[in-house]
């Protein structure tokens, strides 16, 4: 926070809005809201009220999926919270939460919006409390729906689209305007963060609607969108067998995720669990392999079958023909088991071709997926939703994107950034360097989805203030505090810092995570300092 602005002078001369400066009035005026905020017919206040910092909040649950939305204890600044229902068609939706923190004057006039996860219904109340302690005024909505589910997409066509770009745009319009009714005072920089599905909304809004944001900050982009979902149960029903019978157990899973580190960590020269760069080592599962006679019980070795799963585990997703559809997993990414090892068909896929795409209840993924299903949904690819558009719109907006991803991202692979960031490169025909005027990208050693990771994977980013035991102090370098620089300051992120945590929370090791397509690069020392680690 150092390198920002302060403007309270300009605060202590605004004499209109002093009232917004003193505890009582903020708090009167926050409440007024309900009376007072009026954007539109579409709108209607749920709830205003002032929230003090310290105190307790309980996150109003909308749906059992979303239990744990608000993980973060206590609230962390004094804080204006508001509560909307925005109508977005007669048959549509979305709830906004704004929290606007009593500092808002004197730490930049920003706004901030945030984005969701998964199927998208819950709103990310970790995220609102963290960026509203760093002075932003932000903004969640449920994107059109309650809960991690697809079922509200049935016959629906207006709460997909909702999902796929409206409830964003909508909520972000709204949410300007209520920072504009309670301050009486223009923003002046506008930011979007979001990881997983809200890097894909992220992405989306660079693509289609870049002028309103000045920097937008996408993790881990769920972008290929249709892909994705179709990849969960290629995976799952073609490499795994359907699980049927389970082709690893999990603990020959732990042993196989082990046997990766193993095989790639000292390629970057420091063996710590984290492999710099994925894309540098052939894994080789064949070198586990039983020879004749011998077994997992006896020699913690692989039959031939489950080689050929985990081999065929690495390989890219192509359609018919030959098509290339998603990428496969990256060494290291073997840190969620859940979707090889359960008995049940992923959910993200059955809800998105039953509920979103065709409207037909009883689809299954052991029925009736396969690669003419999987080119189906590319067909109707509902909104645009697959959000695979180049960036013209967003350079010639002069604003900024800033994308970064796990390298051990169980879930969705880093590749899919990597991919993404290529397409540009030749789509727009500018290499890097020019590209880095408007878009950067960064990936992450040692996170996994979004958060957690033996690396050092805190970067003051969406979906991490819960995990991170340094939220609340160490945000400068993070990629939030970075894109202000960039907008703010026209001082572009060459590097992220990251930090690394032990199990019980302390500080464990900092790192400067490079700009792709540089590599971040041993140089010696002590690998868990900074100054250890350069970019080349
Ligand atoms: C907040 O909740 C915690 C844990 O439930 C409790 O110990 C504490 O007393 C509460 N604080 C306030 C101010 O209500
Ligand atoms: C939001 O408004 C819509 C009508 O536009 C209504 O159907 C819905 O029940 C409202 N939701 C809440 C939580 O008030
Ligand atoms: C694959 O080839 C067939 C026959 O040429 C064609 O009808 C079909 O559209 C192609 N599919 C894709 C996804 O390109
Ligand atoms: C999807 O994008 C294409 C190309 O930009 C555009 O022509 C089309 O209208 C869009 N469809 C929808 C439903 O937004």
């Amino acid at each position: 926070m150092k390198s920002v602005p302060y403007y309270t002078a300009f605060a202590a001369i605004a004499a209109g809005v002093l009232a917004t400066t003193t505890p009582g009035g903020f708090s009167t005026r926050c409440s007024g809201l309900v009376q007072s905020f009026h954007p539109d017919q579409q709108t209607t206040v749920l709830v205003a009220e002032f929230l003090a910092k310290g105190s307790n909040f309980t996150d109003p649950i909308s749906h059992p999926s979303c239990v744990g939305g608000f993980t973060g204890g206590s609230i962390l600044a004094d804080v204006c919270r508001l509560r909307l229902n925005v109508s977005t068609s007669s048959t549509s939706s979305v709830i906004i939460e704004a929290w606007m923190p009593a500092n808002w004057q004197q730490k930049g006039r920003r706004f901030a919006m945030t984005g969701n996860g998964g199927l998208a219904g819950c709103i990310p109340f970790d995220d609102l409390n963290f960026i509203s302690s760093l002075g932003f005024a932000t903004a969640g909505h449920n994107n059109g729906h309650d809960g991690d589910t697809g079922v509200p997409f049935f016959n629906r066509p207006e709460v997909v689209k909702d999902f796929a770009y409206r409830a964003l745009l909508t909520a972000t319009k709204v949410g300007k305007k209520a920072v504009k009714q309670l301050y009486s005072q223009n923003l002046k920089k506008s930011y979007f963060l979001g990881c997983s599905s809200g890097g894909r909304q992220g992405l989306k809004a660079a693509q289609d609607f870049p002028e309103e944001y000045d920097g937008i900050i996408a993790g881990a982009a769920g972008n290929n969108w249709n892909n994705l979902m179709s990849s969960f149960s290629y995976y799952w029903k073609f490499v795994a067998n359907g699980n049927n019978p389970p082709i690893l157990s999990a603990e020959q899973w732990v042993e196989w995720r082990d046997e990766a580190i193993r095989q790639c960590d000292q390629i970057d020269g420091v063996r710590d669990l984290v492999i710099e760069d994925p894309r540098k080592c052939n894994l080789r599962p064949e070198s586990r392999l039983c020879a004749p006679g011998k077994s997992w019980a006896s020699n913690k070795c692989f039959t031939s079958a489950q080689v050929t799963f985990l081999r065929n585990l690495y390989e890219p997703f192509y359609g018919n023909n030959g098509t290339f559809l998603f990428p496969g997993f990256g060494p290291g990414d073997e840190t969620i088991t859940s979707l090889w090892f359960a008995p049940t068909a992923p959910q993200y896929t059955v809800d998105w071709y039953r509920y979103a795409l065709l409207n037909d209840e009883t689809w299954t993924v052991e029925a009736n997926f396969d690669l003419d299903a999987v080119d189906n949904a590319n067909r109707i690819d509902p909104y645009n939703i697959s959000t695979y558009k180049d960036l013209s719109k967003l350079k010639a907006s002069g604003h900024k994107l800033l994308t970064y991803h796990g390298l051990a991202d169980g879930l969705l692979s880093y590749e899919g950034s990597d991919r993404y960031y290529e397409s540009i490169v030749r789509r727009m025909g500018l290499p890097s360097t020019q590209l880095d005027s408007f878009y950067r990208y960064f990936p992450i050693a040692g996170m996994g989805h979004c958060a957690t990771g033996n690396g050092a994977w805190y970067i003051g980013a969406a979906n991490q203030y819960s995990g991170a035991p340094a939220t609340t102090t160490e945000t400068e370098g993070g990629v939030l505090m970075s894109m202000v620089k960039w907008v703010e300051q026209g001082i572009p992120p060459e590097r992220i810092t990251g930090r690394g945590f032990t199990a019980d929370g302390k500080l464990a090791s900092t790192k400067d995570h490079c700009k792709w397509p540089l590599q971040n690069k041993y140089l010696g020392g002590n690998p868990n300092r900074r100054s250890s680690w350069g970019c080349s």
